[in-house]
Parts: structure tokens; C-alpha cells; sequence
């Protein structure tokens, strides 16, 4: 497959938010202090990985398949049943939830350039794993009550 120009400079973007990604999740599993909240970071950190995989493999020509629906994801959409939190996990979650809503709106530019509608498929489905990680982390905050809901 060819990439033209503007693709492939849109392509070595994600590729590079994708690596920002890996480092900052599994820089977060360390610091974390709530051990569900650890598992919930260094899962991100393994599905970012995914990803990183995905736009090299399209940066190289190629056309990945498209991932099956994980349910995996399903699970950690109800981490965080404690009633108490500590300011710290709170800080990191904030940053998390900022760069997944970031890391999503560049997918969406990128999408929108490119020629190949399998490649807008694949990119879709990234973007929307992207908007699952911020809901997983929106769901730990909310049930933690790091995040207090009008
Ligand atoms: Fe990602
Ligand atoms: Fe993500």
C-alpha cells in the first residue's frame, strides 16, 4: 500500500503518541499505590503496545487485520470499589484520562486524511479502544470518588 505524505507524518504521529503512551502507563503501574488501579495501568500499557504494533505495521505498507472485540476491556470498566482514594493515584488518573482524550482527538484527524478505507477502519477501531481506556479510568475515578458527578 502507498502512503502519501501527509499520511505517513500523520502515521509517525500516533506512532509516536502511541510509544508516549506505553512509557507514561507503565511509568503509572509502578507509582500507582491501589493495587487494582496498577492492574488497570498496566493493562492500558500492554493494549498501547497493540497499537504501537498496528501503526507500524501500516508505516511498512501493509494492511493489519482488523482486531476482534476484546472482552477484556469489559472487565476493568468497574475498577475501583473503594470509598476512599489516595492523591497521588488521583493525580495520575487525571493525567491518564488528558492524554487518552488528547491521543483520540489526534486519531480522529488522522483518520480523516487517509486514502485507504481499510486503514480508516483499523485507525477507527484504535480510536475507539482510546475512548474505552478513558471510560475505564472515568469509571475508576467515579467509583473511587475521585470524581464527583453533578
Ligand atoms: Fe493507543
Ligand atoms: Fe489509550
Amino acid at each position: 500500500m502507498f502512503l502519501n505524505q501527509k499520511e505517513r507524518l500523520l502515521l509517525q504521529d500516533q506512532k509516536s503518541h502511541e510509544e508516549a503512551c506505553i512509557q507514561k502507563y507503565q511509568e503509572f503501574a509502578n507509582r500507582a499505590q491501589d493495587p487494582q488501579l496498577k492492574q488497570l495501568f498496566s493493562t492500558y500499557a500492554s493494549k498501547e503496545q497493540e497499537h504501537l504494533n498496528t501503526i507500524n505495521q501500516i508505516l511498512s505498507g501493509q494492511i493489519p487485520a482488523l482486531p476482534q472485540q476484546g472482552q477484556q476491556q469489559q472487565n476493568l470498566f468497574n475498577q475501583g470499589q473503594g470509598s476512599t482514594y489516595n492523591e497521588n493515584d488521583a493525580k495520575l488518573c487525571q493525567d491518564a484520562l488528558m492524554t487518552e482524550k488528547y491521543v483520540s482527538s489526534t486519531y480522529n484527524t488522522t483518520i480523516f486524511e487517509c486514502t485507504n478505507t481499510n486503514v480508516r477502519q483499523i485507525l477507527n477501531h484504535i480510536q475507539k479502544e482510546e475512548q474505552e481506556h478513558g471510560e475505564g479510568i472515568f469509571n475508576y475515578m467515579k467509583n473511587t470518588g475521585m470524581y464527583t458527578l453533578q
